[in-house]
């Protein structure tokens, strides 16, 4: 009997040393928030951490709570546990969201809500307000090889297709999307407009229950870190050129200011690089013309969405967009820049192309400093890009339906596939 117990204590101890052994193992990986969220979000996540398991990156992953079933659940799309495990771990890949309009996502949630008068906000939106991640990085490089590629004519007959090596800083909380937005605007508001000469002048003899306003706020601090950040990354990666897309003769106070603080950083810290200045309007026309001429574009947060848009329909649209977001305290969040596409997110056998969401997380890898596995995750992309042989539906410029399949289209787990085999 003694021998017995004996026994049983020595099980326990060979149990607690191999336990706290896995401990430790576990303890040294780094931990990743993982945000699927809906629709597509969820698979193009899961497929993008086969391949980063493939590529031999070591993590732990936990699963954030986000998006509309939680809207509809609990009346929050963005539970606060959800920031908590953001704030410990401080890096995170994010899928997609639904967003639906105001009606509707009261409709949908669950009827102990209903009476509330909850207001649906996007989570992704709030996640870049909590975390302050003012800094968005959106590049837009093309693949050689890739079929939807931007081309255009050149002399005679030629047909030529610029190389586009694009990356666009996006000031990501303020601005436009700053959400100080009235409609009927309280009286205080609306008489502190009126002391404005052009209010006065244009808009005074309009009622005030018949006026919206969304304030355009820009501050010396924000915009001087998304300036830095575009002209740090520039020197770093060896691009000649910043070019700040605004609107400056027009819009003064706001693009006025951050073209002039533009101009003090290059002028103090980075002469070995030129500063251009383009309008947002003649910018849209100028990236069909010389897309291959710009470099790093630096952008308030609305101009800043609608140029890295235009870009990345060079280079192949949703599918292929990806971006970063970051704050000054080192949390940064992944993502594609596309959404929950709900139309696909049914299918049995996913078609959507995971690309984008792959290469969000190689910027996460960079952003931990894990350069050499985002390297060979790239490199295998290109590859399985320029051969051309699994291609996704969007890439065989075909309809997106199940039937794409059955007519040669890869489907999202083997694109992944033939990343992970080229890696
Ligand atoms: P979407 O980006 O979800 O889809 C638009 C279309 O782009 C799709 O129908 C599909 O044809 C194509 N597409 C998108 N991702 C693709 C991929 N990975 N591969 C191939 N094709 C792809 O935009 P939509 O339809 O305007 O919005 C759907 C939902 O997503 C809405 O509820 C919207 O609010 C939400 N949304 C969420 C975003 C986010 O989570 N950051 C961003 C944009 C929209
Ligand atoms: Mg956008």
């Amino acid at each position: 009997m003694k021998n017995y117990s004996f026994q049983i204590r020595k099980l326990y101890y060979f149990y607690f040393v191999a336990k706290s052994k896995k401990i430790e193992v576990i303890m040294s990986k780094r931990t990743i928030v993982t945000m699927p969220g809906d629709g597509i979000g969820r698979v193009v996540l899961e497929e993008t951490i086969r391949v980063l398991e493939s590529a031999g990156f070591e993590a732990n992953y936990v699963e954030g709570d986000i998006g509309w079933e939680y809207w509809c659940t609990e009346g929050n799309p963005l539970p606060q546990r959800t920031i908590d495990l953001i704030q410990e771990h401080k890096v995170a890949l994010f899928g997609a969201i639904t967003s639906k309009p105001k009606e509707e996502a009261v409709d949908e949630l669950a009827p102990e809500f209903k009476g509330d008068k909850l207001v649906y906000s996007s989570p992704i939106v709030g996640l870049r307000q909590h975390f302050k991640l003012d800094i968005c990085t959106r590049p837009c490089r093309t693949y050689k090889g890739n079929p939807l590629n931007f081309i255009r004519r050149g002399i005679g007959d030629e047909i030529e297709e610029p190389f586009v090596d694009v990356v666009i800083f996006r000031q990501n909380t303020e601005g436009l999307y700053g959400g100080v937005e009235w409609s009927d605007p309280p009286k205080d508001v609306y008489e502190a407009l009126l002391t404005h000469p052009k209010f006065e002048k244009n808009f005074g003899h309009v009622p005030k229950n018949e006026i919206s306003v969304s304030t355009r706020i820009f501050t010396r601090h924000a915009t001087e870190r998304i300036l830095r950040a575009a002209f740090e990354y520039a020197q770093k990666y060896g691009y000649k050129s910043v070019t700040l897309c605004e609107k400056p003769n027009v819009i003064r106070e706001t693009s006025g200011m951050m073209y002039r603080l533009a101009k003090e950083i290059q002028a103090s810290d980075f002469s070995g690089i030129e500063l251009w200045n383009t309008n947002i309007d003649a910018q849209m026309m100028w990236l069909t013309k010389n897309p291959e001429n710009y470099g790093v574009i630096v952008a308030g947060n609305m101009f800043g969405d609608i140029v890295s848009d235009g870009f990345a329909g060079l280079i192949g649209g949703l599918g292929f967009a990806c971006s970063a977001q970051f704050n000054d305290e080192g949390i940064g969040i992944f993502e594609p820049t596309h959404g929950s596409a709900p139309k696909y997110a049914e299918y049995t056998e996913s078609i959507v192309n995971p690309v984008a969401m792959i290469e969000s997380a190689c910027m996460m890898l960079d952003f931990i400093d894990e350069n050499e596995i985002a390297k060979r995750i790239r490199s295998s992309v290109a590859k399985v890009i320029l051969e051309g042989e699994v291609q996704t539906y969007d890439m065989k410029k075909m309809k997106g339906s199940p039937d794409a399949i059955a007519n040669g289209a890869a489907t999202t787990k083997q694109m992944a596939d033939a990343i992970i085999q080229n890696l």
